[in-house]
């Protein structure tokens, strides 16, 4: 059933440099709802990333509160915090972060190490995934001697295989080339269709495209909010229309 399973309440983020105070996220009240494709835009600095790592639990509030499924997620103690990452969030982040001397499949297991789940079903879970993310006879070669694409797809697996409530990606896209990007969103595309709720961050108006609905941050503040219909291949021309509007206005 559709419902709201993240909100923050006038969620504040601020860093100290040189001794000023740089207000990044301001007095954000958001509400995500489970099984939507929520994507994240807003020009290079807005504070998207950093939202990003507020919701995710990467990173504590300064002030204001982050909530999934009710529970209250921000001022946890950092393992409680450490549980909630590995147990119920999935982040790509924003560059290749695999880790160089496991090979994919030890970087797709390593989450699972610590937790108490059934060897044969992790076994099976990463067998669909490398399946359906295309990796396959890829699993035993390192980082470096596969494609970016074919990383990107592998931190894609690490980040699903404890079937997290929410997966989180910033900017999956970005050190991409535009088929290797595109390959990657129809996965994260396929992967909201089989129900996943997903909650990417793009500069890329193709990627953008991929949600059904679209958040502008600007200055750290919502600056609009777009609902889309369910994306279809058919309709990519309309909604790039929508939301190339939607951005202009804006100041894209
Ligand atoms: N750890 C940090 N310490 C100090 N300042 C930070 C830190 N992280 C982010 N900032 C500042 O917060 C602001 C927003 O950064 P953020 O990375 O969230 O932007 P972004 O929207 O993701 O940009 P991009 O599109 O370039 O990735 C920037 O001014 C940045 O310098
Ligand atoms: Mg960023």
């Amino acid at each position: 059933m559709k419902h709201v399973i993240m909100r923050t309440v006038l969620l504040c983020k601020s860093f100290l440099s040189d001794g000023e105070v740089n207000n990044v996220i301001k007095n954000i009240n958001l509400e995500i709802e489970n099984e939507d494709f929520t994507v994240i835009m807003g020009s290079s600095g807005s504070g998207k990333s950093t939202l990003l790592y507020l919701l995710s639990g990467m990173d504590q509030a300064t002030t204001g509160e982050v909530y999934l499924e009710e529970e209250k997620i921000t001022n946890l103690s950092e393992k409680k915090m450490a549980s909630l990452r590995k147990n119920k969030i999935g982040f790509v982040f924003q560059g290749i972060n695999l880790v160089p001397d496991l090979t994919l499949y030890e970087n797709i297991l390593s989450p699972t190490y610590k937790t108490r789940q059934n060897r044969k079903q992790i076994e099976k879970r990463i067998d669909t995934l490398l399946t359906q993310m295309e990796l396959e006879g890829h699993q035993k070669k390192y980082p470096s001697q596969v494609s970016g694409g074919q990383r990107q797809r592998a931190a894609i697996c690490r980040a699903m295989i404890n079937q997290p409530e929410i997966l989180f990606a910033d900017e999956p896209t970005g050190s991409l080339n535009s088929s290797q990007g595109e390959n990657v969103l129809d996965i994260m595309s396929e992967i909201h269709r089989e129900g996943q709720t997903v909650v990417m961050v793009t500069h890329d108006l193709k990627a953008a495209l991929r949600g059904n609905r679209i958040i502008y941050l600007r200055d750290g503040r919502i600056d609009g909010d777009l609902r889309l219909s369910e994306y279809r291949k058919d309709e990519t021309q309309e909604r790039e229309q929508v939301v190339y509007q939607f951005i202009k206005e804006r100041g894209w």
